[in-house]
């Protein structure tokens, strides 16, 4: 089965997801180690509790990016992951450590990317006015929050939304695309053809494509 590395910063919910959905087979990969920047992170105590390893990697610790990413990557590469999955990781990684991971690290970010990369999305997407907003699974390049995007989940904004009930509505999401992904990548589906992805059809004979979910309630 592939190896799968996970990084978060928290809570961890996205993570959990990707537990969740190993442990009922519907994802078949093995979650292998979770890091977090953050020895206070949430999601360490649930990775824990599922019987995964867990490591600490404190960014505080580190006075140069590089330092911080050289040390994450020695941590990831001890559990010689397929697959380096960013769930909630709220670092900016540098361009070297993308490049060794290219084509094997993915994130999922919370808008419909290229719109509002970066922080704060729900409240920038309720600034806006926008009526459609929702998340997206990515490769990660060394652009932040602008790489090839592998699916997409959309939700409406509704009248009287505040950054909370938009999150949470945005978050049932994420935890349907994450594991949807991951599982393209791990039956080997996923194809980056000129910073476009391209997915194949099942292998279980049925030629039909899993349409990936456009709007939500
Ligand atoms: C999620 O909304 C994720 O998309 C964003 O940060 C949040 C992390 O939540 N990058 P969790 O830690 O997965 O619960």
């Amino acid at each position: 089965m592939m190896r799968v590395v996970i990084l978060i910063s928290g809570r961890g919910s996205n993570m959990a997801s990707l537990l969740a959905a190993t442990a009922s087979g519907a994802l078949p990969v093995e979650i292998v180690g979770v890091v977090a920047n953050r020895a206070d992170a949430q999601g360490l105590a649930t990775a824990t509790a599922c019987g995964v390893s867990t490591r600490i990697v404190d960014h505080r610790l580190y006075a140069e990016r590089e330092a911080f990413d050289a040390v994450l990557a020695a941590t990831i590469d001890d559990f010689a992951p397929d697959l380096v999955v960013l769930a909630g990781f709220m670092r900016i990684l540098g361009d070297s450590f993308v490049r060794r991971y290219a084509g094997r690290l993915l994130n999922i970010h919370p808008s419909l990317l290229p719109a509002f990369p970066g922080l704060h999305t729900h409240r920038r997407a309720l600034a806006e006015g926008v009526r459609i907003h929702g998340c997206t699974v990515h490769f990660v390049t060394p652009d932040l929050d602008h790489g090839p995007v592998i699916v997409q989940a959309a939700v409406p904004v509704l009248d009287g939304d505040d950054e909370a009930a938009l999150a949470a509505r945005v978050l049932v999401r994420e935890h349907q695309i994450f594991p949807l992904a991951v599982r393209w990548f791990a039956e080997g589906r996923l194809h980056l053809n000129d910073g476009r992805v391209t997915l194949d059809a099942p292998q279980d004979g049925s030629g039909v494509l899993i349409a990936p979910p456009v709007v939500g309630g």
